[in-house]
């Protein structure tokens, strides 16, 4: 009886299709779960260590709204080293509570009311409802295997009308691992300059790249003043509990998103900005061993899969694998829920993550070879009794 309070926009909002099947899992012995996109490492020691010294030390006060000055130079300097890009920390620089309240101020500083916005499908669960809390209209483009769920000038073009004011790219993608080159991007670029468009960019699996070196869509210079970065401590620096991320644009976007970020939040947690400082300044060895472990993984866990019969595409970064079960017969939830039923495996429907993901499943790598070969094993068990 209590709904005829709520938002109209809350109500049109639906509830996270990976939250759903983790509270079935929750309640369930013996459970493997491949679900969660986290890593299963702890953060690195010296990011940690950095952190509680800066508690012991008293520095437990708001820092200001754009964050520590110095982390943001670190940003910056990580930035240019790591990818050549060029940004100020005073004028370009924002700290946020993950790469979260990065997409969302992003999306709420930039967008009016029945602008369209084109979200990729299948894309992370966050992004349609956070265009939806932003008033905007979005407008998806469907992205297929046999593109290696890369977004192509065609299927842009073909999105784009005379309402469209942004574009909301992720790449390397979650879930399905999918990645753009330099060579990728040259034949978009072109289209999104021709139609004035803006740019998100969630970088946050940048550093988890495999086999071809990651290239930001923000080192176009054509476009660059079009393009909001976000991107974050959450993945590569197995940093998810601390809720520490950044945006960085053009100094007029910048300080539209501060205007929401001052009121709303105040600033980003003080202890994890100290250790931010210390991730950026001293780490890039331990992300590196992480992101050689999640390579081996993903390719022992897509051999298994394929050898399932189960057909995989390799993914070229972040830490997911988007296994096609159209062979089964069974829709993506059918196939996650009597899988978790029989076997006590949890995997999530694709379907959690736009319509195009039906006939997928996601599967996190970000779990210990042991863990995925017990899974496998169980999943072979599923397999052979639902083909007989
Ligand atoms: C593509 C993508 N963007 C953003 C996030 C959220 O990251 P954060 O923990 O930095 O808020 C996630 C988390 O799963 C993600 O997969």
């Amino acid at each position: 009886m209590y709904e005829e309070y709520l938002s109209q926009k809350v109500k049109e909002i639906k509830p996270s299709g990976i939250r759903k099947f983790f509270d079935l899992a929750s309640q369930m012995e013996g459970v493997i779960s491949l679900g969660v996109g986290e890593p299963d490492f702890a953060t690195p020691w010296k990011i940690r260590e950095a952190a509680i010294y800066s508690i012991e030390k008293g520095k437990t006060f708001y820092t200001a709204n754009q964050g520590l000055l110095e982390l943001r130079e670190e940003i910056c300097k990580y930035q240019k080293r790591r990818f050549n890009l060029d940004y100020d920390p005073i004028k370009n620089t924002i700290v946020t509570v993950g790469g979260s309240e990065g997409i969302d101020i992003a999306l709420r500083a930039l967008v009016n009311p029945g602008d369209e916005v084109i979200l990729l499908d299948p894309s992370y669960v966050a992004y349609m409802p956070g265009v939806q809390l932003a008033g905007a209209v979005p407008v998806t483009i469907t992205l297929t295997q046999e593109n290696q769920f890369k977004l192509t000038p065609e299927l842009l073009e073909a999105a784009i009308t005379d309402k469209t004011k942004l574009l909301l790219l992720n790449f390397p993608n979650n879930p399905t691992g999918g990645f753009m080159t330099k060579e990728d991007y040259e034949k978009i670029v072109p289209i999104i300059k021709q139609h004035d468009l803006l740019v998100i960019t969630d970088e946050i699996y940048a550093e988890l790249s495999y086999d071809e070196k990651f290239c930001s869509i923000a080192s176009f210079d054509e476009i660059k003043d079009h393009v909001i970065l976000i991107s974050g401590y959450s993945k590569a620096y197995a940093m998810t509990g601390w809720r520490l991320g950044y945006v960085l644009a053009h100094e007029t976007f910048i300080k539209a998103m501060n205007k929401i970020h001052q009121f709303v939040i105040m600033s980003a947690p003080t202890a994890a900005q100290y250790g931010a400082i210390e991730a950026m300044r001293h780490c890039d060895s331990e992300i590196e061993s992480m992101q050689q472990s999640y390579m081996l993984r993903r390719n022992y866990i897509v051999e298994g899969f394929n050898n399932l019969g189960l057909e995989t595409f390799m993914p070229q970064g972040a830490f997911y694998i988007f296994p096609c079960i159209k062979s089964t017969g069974m829709t993506s939830e059918e196939f996650c829920e009597a899988l978790l039923n029989d076997q006590k495996v949890a995997c999530v429907p694709g379907t959690a993550f736009g319509d195009a993901g039906e006939g997928f499943i996601r599967v996190s790598y970000a779990y210990s070879i042991d863990q995925i070969k017990e899974a496998l094993g169980r999943i072979e068990l599923f397999l052979n009794k639902i083909r007989k």
